[in-house]
């Protein structure tokens, strides 16, 4: 089977780019699950339809026009990248998460990354759902202080004001809800190796999930 590296942990823990990086070294696709929530989200809303309608959100999810192209996240052929990063699609994405026929309705679209030579996937029921039979799997976390701190620092380097303590505060809240919802909680797997980058940078993380990759 192509082989499969899964990455799970906590919001803001890094995994985004850790997957990415990964990725480009071995050669192999990328999936951001994440970004999928987040579309559904954002077409749902625009098109009018209820978060908590789930049968309704579910056709959207089964028909979701998204693509990934050159480094963009088109919708209906429209660049949707940054407007998917807002609070409101990720508030929005974190309940369309929590039903499960959307989550069944994603399934198949994220299976179909699995092509050769290899994929690195992300976000929450990669190794438990989707790709339970992963060679490797990765929950990769930080401490909530560090976390903030970084999303600190990428707001301000975009230029947009923000606040330390309640990043904090947010990130905390999102970590305990996220730990205690029903449907695809936030929890590390038996199986998967902790990788802890409170006190290691992005090259170091990456260098620790090839050196796995490669064992
Ligand atoms: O890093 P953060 O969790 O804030 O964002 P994300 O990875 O883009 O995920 C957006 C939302 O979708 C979060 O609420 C995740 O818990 C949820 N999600 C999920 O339920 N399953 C996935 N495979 C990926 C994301």
């Amino acid at each position: 089977a192509v082989p499969v590296v899964a990455i799970d942990g906590p919001s803001a823990s890094g995994k985004g780019t850790v997957a990415a990086r990964v990725a480009e070294a071995l050669g192999w696709h990328c999936l951001d699950s994440g970004s999928l929530y987040r579309l559904v989200a954002l077409a749902a809303m625009r098109a009018g339809i209820a978060l908590d309608d789930e049968a309704g959100v579910a056709a959207i999810a089964a028909d979701l026009p998204a693509r990934f192209e050159n480094g963009l996240i088109l919708l209906a052929g429209e660049d949707v990248s940054d407007a998917i990063r807002s609070e409101t699609c990720s508030v929005g994405a974190s309940k369309v998460a929590v039903l499960g026929q959307v989550r069944e309705a994603l399934l198949d679209r994220q299976r179909d990354y699995r092509i050769g030579p290899g994929l690195v996937a992300e976000g929450r029921d990669i190794g438990s759902v989707v790709f339970p039979d992963a060679g490797v799997k990765v929950f990769l976390t930080a401490s909530a202080e560090s976390r903030a701190e970084r999303r600190y620092k990428q707001l301000m380097e975009k230029g947009m004001p923000a606040n330390i303590q309640s990043l904090l505060k947010d990130l905390q809240e999102r970590d305990a809800r996220d730990a205690a919802r029903p449907v695809a909680p936030l929890v590390k797997l038996p199986d998967a190796v902790l990788l802890d980058t409170t006190e290691r940078s992005v090259d170091e993380a990456v260098a620790f999930v090839l050196d796995l990759v490669r064992a």
